[in-house]
């Protein structure tokens, strides 16, 4: 039965329409037994007719359905299991058993604790009934938020701004890292020529077979195209690469010719939207297609810039960008928050201009901080982002905030 249970898993796992199509019939299952509880007279059979001889079935069905309780069991091995010692087959067996043998004993210790309840509650009819009416209205609940629920999208963001050297590759590759660190899925995508957030990221550039070029000329899918780096995954933050080298500057002239021109990242980056948490798009120092593609592309923009008097002249240039694209080609998108990078408070000038972008852009100013750290300057000359490279840095610490703010903002924006 276990190995049936375990295909039927697999194939609506492989077709998406199947896994709809089973979600809903339990959604309209659960609803229709919700419904007959809230509709059941006194005297009517029960709804649901559950004999003791159903007691371990119903056990079973918990264990199946629980992998919360698979997770918590699992927290509690490291407690006994050393992975230098213990290792192969045996052990794998051993923890496996383990937690079906506990999932199992948790699942039927609710099953009896649930029907010696309900056997009291039976004694006392007023009782039984409202039980019955708020039972009614949770399965219709459940109903309706397993049908309403789908796979979580991921959330867009550009960092972008048309200034050169203000930090914009810095900062998507630690805010990336940051983000893997506090257990989002993360994509980042470099729409930058120069590849340096590419390489940035542990990915050589010159060694890639497909990259986003292919992908905005629809010769591959991001799907095909994305690489992991192993050694952001020994380091515990790492995130897909949608790499980029010098061939993405042909693309500019090559997309001229197209149709929907800038929309082709927006159209790509749907098709895996629901495998991620965050997709964060490197731009390159200028207003162009590829910058245009990123923007239609985004859900809202970071403006990383450093707080010097001709940071706020060139904003002005992005607002008016970002205006325009919001009124003719993505609605979604805006500017999310400035973030101030490079910051050094010793500097009177950074300070009044902190100060000033607080007074002018109020919320939409980053609490976080980044400061000017040298450790994040050397990260990239390792191939790594300095969240990878040193953690305990400055810099990095700050990213990680960062990221932390970053998912609060998401949290308040739904
Ligand atoms: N917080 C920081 N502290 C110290 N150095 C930094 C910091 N942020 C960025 N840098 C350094 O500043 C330089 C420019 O940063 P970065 O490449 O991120 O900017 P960019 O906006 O992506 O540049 P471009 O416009 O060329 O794409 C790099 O040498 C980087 O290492
Ligand atoms: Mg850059």
């Amino acid at each position: 039965m276990w190995a049936a249970v375990a295909g039927v898993a697999a194939l609506l796992a492989t077709y998406p329409t199947a896994f709809h199509a089973v979600q809903w019939l339990g959604a309209a299952y659960l609803a229709w037994l919700g419904v007959r509880m809230l509709l059941a007279k006194p005297g009517d059979a029960p709804v649901l007719h559950i004999e003791p001889r159903h007691y371990f079935k119903q056990a079973g069905l918990i264990t199946l359905l629980n992998p919360k309780a698979i997770v918590f069991y699992m927290a509690f091995f490291p407690l006994f299991v050393d992975p230098a010692r213990h290792q192969g087959m045996v052990t794998f067996g051993l923890m496996a058993a383990t937690i079906a043998v506990l999932t199992f004993l948790y699942g039927l210790t609710v099953v009896l604790l649930t029907h010696f309840l309900a056997e009291r509650m039976r004694a006392n009819p007023m009782i039984a009934r409202v039980l019955e009416k708020v039972a009614g209205l949770c399965l219709l609940g459940f109903g309706v938020k397993l049908a309403v629920s789908g796979k979580p999208m991921a959330k867009i963001f550009c960092v972008a701004n048309q200034k050169g050297g203000v930090g914009k590759t810095t900062t998507t590759v630690n805010l990336a890292a940051g983000l893997a660190k506090v257990g989002q899925r993360v994509l980042m995508v470099d729409l930058d020529p120069q590849g340096n957030a590419t390489m940035g990221s542990g990915v050589d550039k010159r060694q890639l077979k497909m990259t986003v070029y292919d992908v905005l000329l629809e010769s591959a899918s991001v799907a095909e195209a994305r690489v992991r780096s192993d050694r952001l995954v020994e380091a515990g933050c790492s995130y897909d690469v949608l790499g980029a080298n010098r061939e993405l500057a042909g693309a500019e002239v090559e997309l001229v010719e197209v149709e929907r021109r800038e929309k082709r990242l927006k159209t790509a980056l749907a098709e895996v939207a629901g495998d991620y948490d965050f997709v964060l798009i490197d731009c390159p120092p200028s207003l162009s297609m590829l910058t245009l593609n990123g923007l239609c592309a985004a859900h809202g923009v970071i403006v990383p810039m450093q707080c010097e008097y001709f940071a706020l002249e060139g904003l002005s240039d992005l607002v008016n960008t970002i205006k325009q694209v919001h009124a003719n080609l993505n609605k979604d998108t805006e500017i999310i928050g400035l973030l101030r990078v490079m910051f050094d408070p010793r500097i009177t000038l950074q300070q009044q201009v902190s100060d000033q972008l607080k007074s002018h852009f109020g919320d939409k100013v980053f609490n976080t901080v980044i400061p000017r750290n040298v450790r994040l300057a050397e990260a990239p000359s390792y191939g790594l982002p300095g969240v990878a490279f040193d953690p305990a840095a400055r810099g990095s610490q700050a990213f990680v905030e960062f990221a932390k703010e970053m998912v609060d903002r998401i949290e308040k924006m739904k």
